[in-house]
């Protein structure tokens, strides 16, 4: 159990990745708030956890608004007191050659990929300093320097190196109180992409599959927790070597 005791939100916790590590984090005995928009989804992800006795609560919440975390915080003080650790997963990706790329695509993608965190960040940053908490920033590999794939990933692969950066900010202003670190994965089979076809990525990596989001997950678990006590501002990569072909 190596969450015991303690409160973990999870934005974008109901589904894929982020929702893969609300369930691992719950069952490695922390509290665990998942949040997102689609109220269905949430609750039911909350029942199927629950129903295998972990500590899951949906709170819905759009993070690209800053009254909504307001009000989620309000909420989440009244019921846990307190948040421990902070995993921002929630994302989406959209994606546009340079002259298809509108002010609506570009705004969602940065509001959602990147301003999200910002907003979270600024709300919970008081007492995860107070609780010696850890943040851990779900980015990607498109958002590395020098891997340059997708040709119409102007926006997500910016958001993402953004993100790097905000995570590496944050983790030498907060430092040695709070530990932030920024996770990089590569392809995951989750409902990020609207085309479900996934043979087109035959090949993408070295391990020649996707990630599943349980594998990416168990990355998340070892960020946020005591296993990785000396980690701070740490970029972690988890690509099955996508980004050495
Ligand atoms: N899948 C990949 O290959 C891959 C690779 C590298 C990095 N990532 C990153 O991993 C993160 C999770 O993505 P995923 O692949 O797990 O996709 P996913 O299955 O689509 O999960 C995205 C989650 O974010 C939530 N979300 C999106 N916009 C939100 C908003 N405005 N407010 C609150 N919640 C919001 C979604 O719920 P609602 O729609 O209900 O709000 C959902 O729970 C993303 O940041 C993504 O960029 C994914």
């Amino acid at each position: 159990m190596k969450l015991e005791g303690k409160v973990a939100l999870v934005t974008g916790g109901t589904s894929g990745i982020g929702g893969a590590s609300a369930r691992l984090f719950a069952e490695e005995g922390a509290a665990v708030i998942a949040v997102a928009r689609n109220e269905k989804r949430g609750k039911e992800f909350e029942s199927a956890c629950r129903e295998k006795g972990l500590n899951v609560s949906f709170l819905p919440c759009d993070v690209t608004d800053r009254e909504q975390i307001t009000e989620a915080h309000k909420k989440i003080h009244k019921e846990f007191g307190y948040v421990d650790i902070l995993m921002n997963s929630a994302g989406i990706l959209r994606t546009g050659g340079l002259k298809e790329i509108t002010d609506e695509d570009w705004d969602a993608v940065y509001q959602a990929n990147l301003k999200s965190v910002l907003y979270i960040c600024q709300e919970f940053i008081d007492e995860l300093i107070d609780r010696k908490g850890v943040i851990l920033n779900n980015a990607s590999i498109n958002g590395l320097q020098r891997y340059i794939k997708g040709a119409k990933s102007y926006m997500y692969a910016t958001s993402k190196a953004a993100l790097i950066q905000f995570t590496q900010y944050l983790a030498k202003n907060y430092a040695p109180d709070v530990r932030v670190n920024c996770l990089c994965p590569g392809m995951t089979e989750t409902n990020l992409f609207t085309n479900r076809d996934f043979s087109r990525f035959k090949g993408c990596n070295l391990l020649d599959r996707m990630a599943k989001p349980e594998e990416i997950a168990k990355v998340a678990l070892f960020l946020v927790s005591e296993d990785s006590s000396f980690m701070t501002g740490s970029v972690i990569v988890a690509d099955g070597g996508e980004t050495l072909k």
